[in-house]
């Protein structure tokens, strides 16, 4: 069997690796129009940072698994073609802001459509609007080849940092298809096939496609509102004296809420909540359903309120002025074991700080320093320890919870500071108590 995955970004390039890594015997290819990006892939430079991902593309790299810039000799070849291209929020026109930017999933299925000639497995990775398979089968019918292909809908359900246990051991694979027809039943098999080279037939779902389409924004709608939810709570928290830590806990016990995704933090961020909700909001403004729309809408509106909030805190507390203080961001990342910065609450943060008259030192273990510039400001200094970030600075600001900034010697760092030193902690991994007796002024969020 041969795999042809169109888009080598954040999603294509792990899970293609995933299964040229437990299916040697199918040849899997990532292409992409960006040269680039296919550049990096085939070097030791990958383009993006995944804990234990460099080792898997090494392993089956030339093997079965290959990445080109020839996207149609590879399409041509396949028999089954993953679409794994963008689908950003649209920024014009009909749907500005909300709805989802379909170019991209089209231009693919016109291409399929130009270069095949004989049938096809046509899978949607991406994710896409309810119904996305019916444009897409409307292009192949365009063509006159609607008959050639089968499509199918199969999400990625993976999260950043942990893509490729993720993949390696899912919660659930879902695929959905058209079991009412002899070559949809065909084809859902063929897929179930591939996964169930490691994952157990039990944890893979086959659904509609509507389903499987729908499901995928629900999923990503589901957990934004749990982190909106506890990050509402944490202002109840800090106006009432209970700590957020201690509510989370308590009420993630209780089975039927569970104790994950209840960490409260700056705000959520990444390519995939903000953009998914807003999709989710149009779709409903679309069939009509006002009221459910504003529902989901509030999940945003929360999530802008808990970073200005955080924002306005830092202010206050540095006594309503920030003009000529220096300000240390540790973390930029929208999470941690990432590089990925796309939606990340210390973009807003920072910009806002900027417009206050702060000078911003930004250090994070994974991000491009000229990328933290270009999303913020040519002024933004670029640190390359926490350490060096730190040094002279009015206040600190935790904003990625990554790992190494729980061990860092905070009392080397407060000697290093301009009194009173300020430590803002926006994601609660730090002990207020210890750095309080160092001699800080130390806030989390939704502590007292
Ligand atoms: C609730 C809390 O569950 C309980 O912990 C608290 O101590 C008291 O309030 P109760 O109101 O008795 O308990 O019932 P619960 O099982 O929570 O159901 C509340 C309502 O939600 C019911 O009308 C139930 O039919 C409905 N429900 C519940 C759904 O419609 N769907 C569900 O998935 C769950
Ligand atoms: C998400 C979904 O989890 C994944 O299933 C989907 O395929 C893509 O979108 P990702 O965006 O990579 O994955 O990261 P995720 O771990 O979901 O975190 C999203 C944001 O929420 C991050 O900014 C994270 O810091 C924040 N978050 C998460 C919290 O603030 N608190 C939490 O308890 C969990
Ligand atoms: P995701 O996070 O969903 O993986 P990315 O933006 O990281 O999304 O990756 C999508 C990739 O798809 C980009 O590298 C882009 O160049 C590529 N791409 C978009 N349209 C096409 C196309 N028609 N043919 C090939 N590659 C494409």
């Amino acid at each position: 069997m041969k795999i042809c995955c169109i888009g080598a970004g954040y999603v294509g390039g792990p899970t293609m690796a995933m299964i040229a890594k437990k299916c040697h015997d199918i040849e899997v290819a990532v292409v992409d129009l960006n040269e680039e990006r296919i550049a990096a892939w085939n070097s030791p430079n990958l383009p993006i940072y995944e804990p234990g991902l460099q080792e898997i593309v090494e392993e089956r790299r030339d093997k079965n698994l290959f990445f080109s810039t020839e996207v149609k000799k590879y399409i041509k070849d396949a028999d089954v073609i993953f679409i794994s291209v963008g689908t950003p929020t649209k920024s014009y026109g009909i749907g500005a802001g909300q709805a989802a930017e379909l170019g991209y999933v089209e231009g693919c299925a016109r291409m399929i459509a130009e270069v095949c000639d004989g049938p096809k497995i046509v899978i949607e990775k991406s994710t896409v609007p309810v119904r996305t398979a019916e444009v897409i089968q409307n292009v192949f019918d365009g063509y006159e080849k609607g008959d050639l292909f089968e499509i199918l809908s199969n999400p990625e359900f993976l999260a950043e940092g942990t893509a490729i246990s993720d993949l390696e051991n899912p919660d659930r694979v879902l695929i959905g298809g058209d079991s009412t027809t002899e070559a949809g039943k065909k084809a859902l098999e063929t897929v179930v096939g591939i996964y169930n080279n490691w994952v157990p037939r039990e944890n893979i779902i086959t659904t509609n496609v509507w389903s499987s389409e729908l499901s995928k924004l629900v999923a990503n709608a589901f957990l934004a509102q749990r982190v909106s939810s506890i990050n509402a709570i944490s202002a109840v928290c800090e106006a009432s004296g209970a700590d957020v830590d201690e509510v989370a806990n308590a009420i993630g016990k209780d089975s039927r809420i569970g104790p994950k995704f209840l960490k409260s933090s700056v705000g959520f961020g990444g390519s995939c909540f903000q953009k998914d909700i807003l999709n989710l909001v149009y779709l409903c403004e679309h069939f009509g359903l006002a009221d459910v729309a504003e529902y989901w809408r509030q999940v945003i509106k929360i999530n802008e309120y808990q970073r200005k909030r955080f924002t306005r805190k830092v202010i206050h507390s540095l006594y309503n002025t920030l003009q000529g203080k220096r300000i240390a961001v540790l973390g930029f990342a929208f999470k941690k074991d990432t590089d990925d910065t796309r939606e990340s609450a210390a973009i807003y943060i920072c910009r806002d700080l900027i417009e206050e008259g702060a000078d911003i030192v930004v250090y994070d273990p994974q991000v491009d320093a000229e990328e933290i510039k270009g999303l913020t400001s040519e002024k933004v200094e670029v640190a390359s320890s926490a350490a060096e970030a730190v040094a002279g600075a009015h206040a600190v600001l935790v904003l990625t919870e990554w790992d190494e900034f729980k061990d860092l010697d905070y009392s080397a760092l407060y000697e290093s500071m301009v009194k009173p030193a300020h430590i803002f902690d926006g994601r609660n991994i730090l002990d207020l108590a210890e750095l309080e007796k160092i001699g800080f002024n130390a806030f989390g969020i939704g502590k007292a």
